[in-house]
């Protein structure tokens, strides 16, 4: 799967965020081992604490559909070059990532830069 096509969905899904709040848009994509791919935005709520990010949003719906596994995950945001995943979310991409590791993708001047969620997310938690 091209990574291009990934951010670009990021991209696309990033339109639709629900941002009253913080106005910052995020968009992700995530690519599943069955390569599969689902998006997310983050939406915001007035109970400030229960805004859901892109990312989760995005897994959400993989999970939904009976996926286990992500090979990569794609994140945008219009707001800003290079977004990365908060720390909550790189421990939500740890729980599902394949045992390959997950490649995380984000965006500087409109170039593509991969990085391991094992880099991002050193000694992730596990039960
Ligand atoms: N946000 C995401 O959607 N993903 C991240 O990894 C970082 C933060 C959202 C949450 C909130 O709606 C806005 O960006 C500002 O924090």
């Amino acid at each position: 799967m091209d990574y291009q096509k990934l951010m670009d969905s990021a991209k696309e899904v990033s339109k639709n965020a629900y941002i009253p709040y913080s106005k910052f848009a995020v968009g992700a994509c995530v690519l599943t081992e069955n390569g599969n791919i689902y998006t997310g935005c983050n939406f915001e709520n007035a109970s400030i604490g229960l805004t859901i990010c892109a990312e989760r949003n995005a897994i959400g719906s993989a999970i939904a559909e009976g996926e286990r596994k992500i090979k990569a995950i794609a994140i945008y945001s219009p707001n800003s070059d290079n977004c990365f995943p908060c720390g909550a979310c790189r421990q939500v991409i740890y729980e599902f990532q394949t045992s390959d590791g997950a490649d995380v993708i984000t965006e500087v001047n409109g170039e593509l830069r991969v990085y391991k969620l094992n880099d991002l997310l050193p000694h992730g938690f596990n039960l």
